[in-house]
């Protein structure tokens, strides 16, 4: 019957609580935790702290729950513990210290439901005071001391420090409130305090200053003795004798060592002496030390011996200072300082190095012979009762002597304008001296210390025979400088003087004649030459020549080829003239004045005959026509007019075969009062004077220059 209850009810519970409810034998559920803190939450130290963990739960039945309680410290486990009882947790914390500051917090965990009680903090105020104890105040040097500092009562992690004023002595970190150490001091007084710090991370407490203690440490009656014989003057090659010793009477503390250092070689050890002989070295560092170890007891006594040199360290040198290929030189070795008292000069030796250096020997330490072409390394040797010293290497740079120079020019040369010479020599060693001269004069001299640099000289010449009076000359050593040839280079003259002549003269030019404008200059060769006519920018012609004097050709002119003409040259200096501007006025052809002359003749012969006629006619005799006779007189006149220009057959002809220039060209100058006479048509004498100027713009086309001039680079139709 109550098995069938129990059943009914837990199936009941299930039923009405289906997520809460996990036992099948009791229901429960924890309603709250917390922590407490006794007798407070803030307590000085060496309270006796408890953690209170209340927890509610509520169940159905009697039977009490297993708990399992927890205690954390700032997030650490601290405590664990299991109850079957509904009591509280109590977690002691006996004589609370600074160590036991943190935050707490309590965990119930019931049948795998658990809850976390909030934190709380617990602050403990004070801590202990250290204690600094040494167990002997009084030791011996070498003793030790066994010193204990103790924070009585604290725990955790503390460091202790053991301080002589302000400087800490020791340092160690435990687990416990004592650190004991055994300390070493050196003779004197010495005053001692200890404290410590909690490590309570982040945190960190740091305690008071403990008392002060004092440990006075007396010296030993023991040390050691360093002696060195002799005391004074000590030359190098002489024997030192250094001993080392012990005065005092030693308690023992262990064994005695004793040690002989020289610089830092150490000499030699020994329990009770060192004894030790040299030969005293100049170079070797004075410094002997005679060093007692005993326990941990270490005392020196220091001498600094000086040694003199007996002899200098040699020095080489060579003669001439400046040597060049195969001469005669002479190396000397000496050592420059060598007492006297102590060391004869039969007794200091040289030697040269390398031993084959084909130098002959003079004397102790001079030694001659030529300069080899490559450079050569020597050292000597001095020697003297068994020292040895080597000089510095000596190395002998043998100099190539400078060739004959060669002169030239660096770009053109202008007459009257500055040019540059070049002074050159294929060997020898720099630097070189270059000295430019002119005749006998001496120029300038520029000194070439790196291969990179040239000698250049700036000169201006006025004739061009001049330019031969230039030679130059290159030194490098004591021997007389050499010469160079005298200068040869094209010189260029610029142009001067350009005239612009006109054949036929001035006055006599007319229609038909053939014009040449030459243009004539002063200066060098080639010379572009440029013909230019007034109003037009392109020239007429541009031509480059050989020669000074060139032409250029206006085959049969006419009217309209009047007009004010000019030309210009330019050569390799560069320099552009002009010539001055020449008037070229055509006039009219003999022939058509003179045919004008005949015309105004006839007309004036008709004038006289009808005159005549009617004069006649008027006295009466009317047997002819006069008429008639009018008509073949003109007839006449026509006629012979007609045969004057033999080559001038035909108006309609000449047309005909206008291509050809220079036809046309010559038709082209019909004189104009004739056809009208004639009664010609107008509009031909337009159309051929309109070719005539259109020929008119290209006249070269049609002629070669009568000169020297032979370029068949024509120039290009301006129009
Ligand atoms: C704890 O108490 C001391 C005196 O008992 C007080 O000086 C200190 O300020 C208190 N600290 C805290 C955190 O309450
Ligand atoms: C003091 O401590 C040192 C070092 O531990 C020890 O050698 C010495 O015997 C001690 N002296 C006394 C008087 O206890
Ligand atoms: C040290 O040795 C030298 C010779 O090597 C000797 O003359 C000298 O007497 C010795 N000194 C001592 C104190 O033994
Ligand atoms: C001379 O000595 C220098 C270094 O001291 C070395 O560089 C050089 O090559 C030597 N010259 C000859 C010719 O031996």
């Amino acid at each position: 019957m109550g098995l069938l209850l129990l059943l009914t009810s837990s199936l009941l519970s299930n039923y009405f609580h289906p997520g809460i409810a996990v036992d099948m034998k009791q229901l429960f559920t924890i309603r709250n935790i917390t922590l407490s803190i006794e007798p407070s939450n803030n307590v000085t130290r060496d309270t006796d702290v408890t953690l209170r963990c209340k927890a509610s739960v509520s169940s159905t039945g009697d039977q009490v729950l297993n708990r399992e309680y927890t205690i954390y410290k700032d997030s650490n486990i601290v405590y664990t513990k299991s109850s079957s009882t509904s009591e509280d947790l109590l977690y002691p914390l006996p004589k609370a210290r600074v160590s036991n500051i943190g935050r707490y917090k309590c965990k119930i965990n019931i049948e795998d439901r658990q809850m976390t009680s909030e934190a709380e903090k617990l602050t403990v105020t004070g801590m202990s005071n250290p204690v600094l104890r040494l167990n002997k105040s009084e030791i011996s040097e070498g003793e030790e001391v066994t010193a204990t500092c103790t924070a009585h009562g604290e725990t955790g992690s503390i460091i202790f420090y053991i301080n002589e004023g302000s400087k800490i002595i020791q340092e160690e970190r435990v687990n416990s409130d004592q650190l004991e150490v055994k300390i070493h001091f050196g003779v004197g007084i010495h005053m001692i305090h200890c404290s410590y710090i909690v490590l309570m991370a982040p945190e960190t407490f740091k305690s008071e200053r403990s008392n002060t203690a004092t440990v006075s440490v007396k010296e030993h009656n023991i040390r050691p003795v360093l002696e060195i014989s002799p005391q004074s003057k000590i030359y190098e090659g002489d024997h030192l004798n250094v001993l080392c010793t012990i005065r005092g009477f030693p308690k023992s503390y262990g064994t005695v060592r004793l040690y002989l250092n020289h610089g830092d070689r150490l000499l030699g050890t020994g329990n009770t002496e060192v004894n030790h002989s040299l030969v005293a070295l100049a170079k070797d560092p004075g410094d002997f030390e005679c060093k007692l170890e005993m326990g941990r007891i270490s005392k020196v006594d220091t001498k600094t011996v000086s040694v003199m040199e007996l002899f200098s360290k040699p020095t080489l040198t060579i003669t001439p200072s400046e040597i060049f290929q195969n001469e005669f030189m002479t190396l000397t070795c000496r050592s420059e300082i060598y007492v006297s008292e102590r060391l004869s000069t039969e007794e200091l030796t040289y030697n040269l190095e390398p031993d084959d250096s084909g130098l002959t020997k003079r004397s102790p330490g001079v030694y001659t012979g030529y300069a080899l072409l490559d450079n050569a390394n020597y050292t000597c040797v001095a020697k003297a009762k068994g020292i040895m010293k080597f000089s510095e290497t000596l190395t002998v740079r043998p100099k190539v002597s400078v060739s004959v120079p060669k002169i030239s020019v660096d770009g053109k040369v202008v007459l009257g304008q500055p040019f540059k010479i070049r002074c050159h020599s294929e060997n020898g060693s720099l630097p070189i001296n270059y000295t430019l001269q002119k005749g006998h004069e001496q120029l300038k001299t520029t000194s070439i210390e790196l291969p990179t640099q040239q000698a250049l000289f700036t000169v201006t010449i006025a004739k061009p025979e001049e330019i031969r009076e230039y030679k130059c000359k290159a030194k490098n050593n004591h021997r007389p400088a050499s010469s160079s040839e005298g200068l040869v280079a094209a010189v260029i003259e610029p142009l001067t003087n350009l005239t612009l002549t006109v054949i036929p003269p001035l006055s006599e030019i007319s229609e038909g004649d053939h014009l040449y404008l030459i243009c004539g200059t002063k200066g060098t060769p080639p010379v572009t030459f440029r013909w230019y006519r007034s109003g037009r920018k392109q020239p007429l012609y541009t031509t480059t020549s050989d020669s000074n004097n060139t032409a250029y050709q206006v085959p049969s002119l006419s009217k309209h080829h009047s007009g004010r003409y000019h030309c210009e040259a330019v050569n390799h200096a560069n320099n552009v003239i002009h010539s001055e501007m020449v008037n070229i006025e055509v006039r009219l052809a003999l022939w058509k004045k003179a045919l004008i002359g005949g015309v105004c003749l006839l007309v004036a012969l008709v004038l006289v005959a009808v005159g005549l006629l009617y004069f006649k006619s008027k006295r009466g005799r009317e047997t002819y026509s006069p008429s008639t006779q009018l008509l073949r007189m003109v007839r006449t006149a026509v006629s012979v007019w007609s045969d004057r220009p033999p080559e001038a057959a035909n108006d309609e002809e000449s047309s005909a075969v206008s291509s050809e220039p220079d036809v046309e060209y010559t038709e082209v100058v019909h004189p104009q009062p004739v056809d009208t006479a004639r009664g010609a048509p107008d509009h031909h004498d337009y159309g051929s004077v309109a070719y005539a100027e259109l020929q008119g713009e290209q006249p070269e086309i049609s002629h070669h220059p009568p000169y020297v001039n032979s370029y068949q680079d024509l120039p290009v139709p301006v129009d």
